[in-house]
């Protein structure tokens, strides 16, 4: 062996000298620019880790903290403190303001509005679908038919009380479920399901709609009014519309007629704050044009 490299004959690069069964190793080194590179990464780290929390010491149960003591969770705290100052007015003002008057004042509105938005994402919108869209048996709130009452007042008290729920004051009524317990007939059902089906002007058959007046003046109209339309005091929605929340078709009136419904909306007086629940107010008040 000479001192001098070996140069390898296949591709012209010096040799380790190494050398097994005749295969050679070509001295490749790593590249400046590499080496660099990796080098300030390991000098970068190093002072990383005195500046910034870096290593568990889970036998102290606790963590180099680093001279800067940065903290994510302080950073956060912080800013949920400096948020709830500047809200802090906002809530007062809104708890303060008398829901009709939230309305007159534009940045309280705004404020009222978010934080409606907000709250309802994520209380309300389980149910009622986000933006308040509803779905069968849970209210669209983007309309403008009510099953309870859609002024402010009226809004905010089925918000505090729940409907059919566990609240001392929550709104109730209960529509017999006339078919199951025997109270009406099959064929009286059937009179009954061709006259809503007219009630709401379509094609029905006319000797049925007839013998069914007499059955819905007798069985119906104490709740749903000697015209259909509804009333706001006993949650009976509006038979003579388009809008329906258990379904319009004859199968779907068949079985409410037969099993009747009992909608249940829980009660959020206690549970959320009150200026939340007024905000909730404005924000589905301003959904659907209330009333
Ligand atoms: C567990 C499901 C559920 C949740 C959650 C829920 N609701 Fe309801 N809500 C209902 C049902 C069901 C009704 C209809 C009850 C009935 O049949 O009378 C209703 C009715 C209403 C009504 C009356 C609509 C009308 O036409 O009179 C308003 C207003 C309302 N909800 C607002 C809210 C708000 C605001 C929230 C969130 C704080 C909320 N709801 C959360 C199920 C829910
Ligand atoms: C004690 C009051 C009461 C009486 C009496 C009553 N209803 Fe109802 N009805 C209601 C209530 C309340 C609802 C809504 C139930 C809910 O929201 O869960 C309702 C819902 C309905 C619906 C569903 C409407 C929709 O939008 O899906 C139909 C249809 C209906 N009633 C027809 C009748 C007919 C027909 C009779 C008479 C045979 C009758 N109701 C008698 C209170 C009553």
């Amino acid at each position: 062996m000479s001192d001098r490299p070996e140069i390898d004959d296949h591709s012209g690069v010096e040799t380790t000298g190494h050398e097994w069964d005749g295969i050679k190793e070509l001295n490749t080194p790593l590249p400046r620019w590499w080496l660099i590179i990796w080098g300030a990464c390991i000098v970068i780290a190093a002072i990383y880790m005195v500046l910034m929390p870096s290593w568990p010491l889970p036998w102290a149960n606790t963590y180099l903290k680093g001279t800067r003591h940065y903290s994510e969770r302080a950073t956060f705290a912080k800013d949920m403190a400096k948020l709830a100052a500047s809200r802090g007015p906002s809530e007062a003002k809104l708890a303060a303001t008398a829901l009709d008057q939230i309305e007159a004042d534009p940045e309280l509105l705004n404020f009222a509005m978010a934080a409606g938005r907000s709250a309802f994402g994520d209380n309300c919108a389980t149910c009622h679908g986000s933006g308040g869209v509803g779905g069968l048996g849970y209210p669209a709130l983007v309309d403008d038919d009510w099953l309870w009452g859609g002024t402010l007042d009226d809004i905010k008290f089925t918000i505090t009380n729940g409907i059919r729920s566990t609240g001392d004051d929550t709104r109730f009524s209960q529509m017999p479920a006339f078919g199951k317990d025997g109270l009406l007939s099959a064929s009286e059902i059937k009179d009954l399901v061709e006259y809503v089906t007219h009630l709401s002007n379509r094609e029905a058959d006319a000797a049925a709609v007839a013998r069914g007046a007499t059955l819905f003046a007798d069985n119906c109209a104490a709740c749903h009014g000697e015209d259909g339309k509804g009333m706001h005091e006993l949650g009976a929605p509006n038979l003579t519309d388009a809008i329906w929340l258990y379904g319009g078709d004859r199968a779907a009136i068949t079985n409410t007629i037969t099993n009747a419904h009992q909608g249940v909306m829980p009660t959020w007086g206690g549970k959320l704050k009150p200026w939340t629940i007024d905000a909730l107010t404005i924000y589905v008040h301003s959904l659907g044009g209330g009333e």
